[in-house]
């Protein structure tokens, strides 16, 4: 709750964009909270923070754990904070019980994972496990203009304290905390999850080109409303996911409309689809289609064979902004985090995760597990968000069990 004052909007709203001042004020917090338990700060050149509770045996490789502390605009306090805050009270109850296991333990706050500032989204994980280029993700721009390399550079220069991480070996193994962001706990009743993988997804960036004209005295027929045609676009692009797949989730979230005034038919749009879905078959089937629903000029995919009106007077491009196949998880890890949750006493429930999170890159490096909790109602990304106290200390507990086990492996 004290890291949710930083980036407070109303009641229980946050809004913690990565690099921000918000951000790096939560940085700070944790970084005090950490020496508290004599943890050693250390950042790596895309800012992942990770707080190290040294093992007996130094050289052997790490095991991680964590989240992020960056939010949507308008999010919750506990998407991405639970993890880091679970992952630190799980070690610091360790340290104040003096049992150090063989491995070291890092506690880690990956950067950027949210992506809605600076696309993509688990930008630090990426770039930790190789996945992305960091040279890549410095010359991204947020919609106010500024520029990655800024932003990143103030985040490092505002936590000196932190050494710059070296280059060690890979982790042993990595385990998230998260809320479970949807609603299969809540309704099965049961406080934590066992989380086998996470679904795909896949954000695409349609650009819709007509040409802006005077909204009085412009016929219909002479019109090439981009608009009009990216409605059209984005209902029969949905109507094809849905009809094709039960399970996936197709989702228009950002709209830019330009010059986006009352009285001119608009000349360009720009949009966003995030598409999701677990079965790797469907996955990769509509995201061809989804790509290929406008090349150039034409508009030639499934979606819009046929097209009339709007549609066919525009032209339309798409460029892709993140994208992961579907990720199942190590079965030893799945089997650490069912072991850790029956230990507890807690009922087993094992579930594909529909939200990814930095555990998907961080699977490149390790072997990776999740421990889900249950949030009220599956409500997410929405500053409502809330995770019970029992639910939160339920799922601290099972993460320190398992931590346990794969720090003594
Ligand atoms: O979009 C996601 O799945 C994550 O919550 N950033
Ligand atoms: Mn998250
Ligand atoms: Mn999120």
């Amino acid at each position: 709750m004290a890291l949710a004052e930083i980036g407070r909007r109303g009641e229980t709203g946050v809004d913690r964009a990565a690099f921000s001042a918000e951000d790096r004020a939560a940085r700070r917090l944790l970084y005090v909270w950490a020496g508290e338990c004599g943890l050693e700060a250390s950042q790596d050149s895309i800012g992942n923070l990770f707080l190290r509770y040294p093992g007996r045996s130094g050289e052997l490789a790490p095991v991680l754990t964590g989240s992020h502390l960056d939010s949507q605009p308008s999010g919750g306090r506990f998407d991405g904070a639970y993890g880091v805050l679970a992952s630190l009270e799980a070690v610091a109850t360790l340290s104040r019980a003096e049992i150090r296991p063989a491995r070291s333990i890092e506690v880690v706050a990956w950067s950027n994972e949210e992506g809605g500032r600076f696309a993509p989204g688990a930008m630090g994980s990426q770039v930790f496990a190789g996945a992305r280029a960091l040279a890549d993700v410095l010359t991204v721009r947020d919609a106010a203009g500024v520029v990655l390399s800024d932003a990143l550079a103030e985040t490092l220069a505002a936590l000196p304290e932190a050494a710059p991480r070296a280059a060690g070996p890979a982790p042993s193994a990595y385990l998230e905390a998260h809320i479970e962001q949807g609603p299969r706990l809540d309704r099965a009743d049961v406080p934590v999850g066992v989380v086998v993988g996470i679904q795909g997804c896949l954000w695409l960036e349609y650009e819709v080109v007509g040409a802006a004209a005077h909204a009085g005295t412009t016929p219909h027929e002479y019109r090439r409303d981009a608009l009009q045609a990216a409605l059209e676009l984005i209902c029969r692009l949905r109507e094809m996911c849905l009809k094709r797949s039960p399970t996936c989730r197709f989702t228009v979230g950002r709209m830019a409309v330009e010059p986006n005034t009352p009285n001119t038919v608009p000349g360009r749009v720009t949009f966003t689809v995030d598409f999701r879905d677990a079965d790797p078959v469907g996955f990769a089937e509509l995201g061809r289609e989804l790509r290929a629903a406008c090349i150039g000029a034409a508009c030639i995919g499934a979606a819009c064979i046929g097209a009339a009106g709007a549609l066919q007077a525009c032209e339309l491009h798409v460029r892709e902004l993140f994208h992961h196949v579907p990720e199942t998880f190590s079965k030893h890890l799945v089997d650490v985090v069912a072991t850790a949750t029956r230990a507890q006493n807690y009922p087993e429930f094992e579930l594909v995760s529909g939200a990814f999170h930095d555990a998907l890159f961080v699977a490149k490096v390790c072997p990776v597990g999740m421990v889900f909790v249950r949030c009220r109602d599956g409500v997410s990304h929405n500053p409502l968000e809330y995770a019970a106290p029992s639910d939160v200390t339920a799922g601290a507990r099972v993460l320190m069990s398992a931590l346990l086990q794969l720090a003594a492996e």
